[in-house]
């Protein structure tokens, strides 16, 4: 099978649906134009994470990745009222230019970017009792389990935990893979598979990014 078929489909789903516009071109631009990784997600897995939080009504939105603010920006365009998202971001220079977007976006009064390892800054969002709706999971592989052991404690049933990446172009089936990557995505799934704290639906992706997929967990 041809695969640039996958990438044709998904230009054809987000033309189709009209799911790109000057502001998230904008952040791709400003991704590119700062040298940071261009691995946001996709215009359609996107308007996927923005369909999950308004099927939970979400309130309050956690982020652990945020980089230039893409999903993020599809996150918080789902939330009404006083609805608040809240994302982590390692990099003080992604974090600035996440901000910018959302500014762009004009989202600042719902959104609020955390500087600084998620590992240190979940403790206090525990501390602080924050109680989440939805959890996106989209940033260091290696720690996804120890994001979701932190995410079960700002959640509630039917919190929906979302997390980025762990198909991997299919190299989770490697029994020895030398990825680091592949092989926290496979701890993860692992874990989720005997987790009596979520029920589990892992989705394999395809389109414009590198095949790959997505763990959508609800906390019982
Ligand atoms: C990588 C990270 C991501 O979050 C993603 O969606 C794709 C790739 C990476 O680090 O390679
Ligand atoms: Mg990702």
């Amino acid at each position: 099978m041809d695969e640039t078929i996958f990438s044709k489909v998904d230009d054809y789903l987000i033309d189709l649906f009209s799911l790109d516009d000057d502001v998230l071109k904008r952040v791709r631009e400003s991704i590119k134009e700062n040298e940071m990784p261009e691995i946001s997600v996709s215009a359609n897995q996107g308007q996927f994470l923005y369909m999950m939080a308004k099927l939970c009504n979400a309130k309050q939105i956690l982020e652990i990745g945020a980089l230039g603010g893409y999903s993020t920006i599809w996150l918080a365009r789902a939330l009404d009222g006083n609805g608040k998202l809240t994302s982590i971001e390692l990099e003080l220079k992604h974090a600035e230019v996440a901000k910018e977007n959302i500014a762009r976006a004009g989202l600042s009064d719902k959104v609020e970017i955390l500087v600084g390892d998620a590992l240190k800054i979940l403790p206090e969002l525990v501390k602080d009792k924050m109680l989440t709706d939805l959890i996106f999971i989209d940033a260091e592989k290696t720690q996804y389990v120890s994001y979701f052991n932190y995410a079960v404690k700002l959640a509630k049933k039917g919190t929906v935990i979302i997390a980025d990446n762990v198909i991997r172009e299919g190299q989770i089936l490697e029994e020895n893979s030398s990825d680091e990557m592949v092989n926290g995505a496979k701890k993860y799934n692992e874990m989720l598979s005997k987790s009596d704290k979520v029920i589990t639906s892992i989705v394999q992706q395809v389109g414009k990014k590198a095949y790959d997929g997505m763990a959508i967990s609800i906390v019982k």
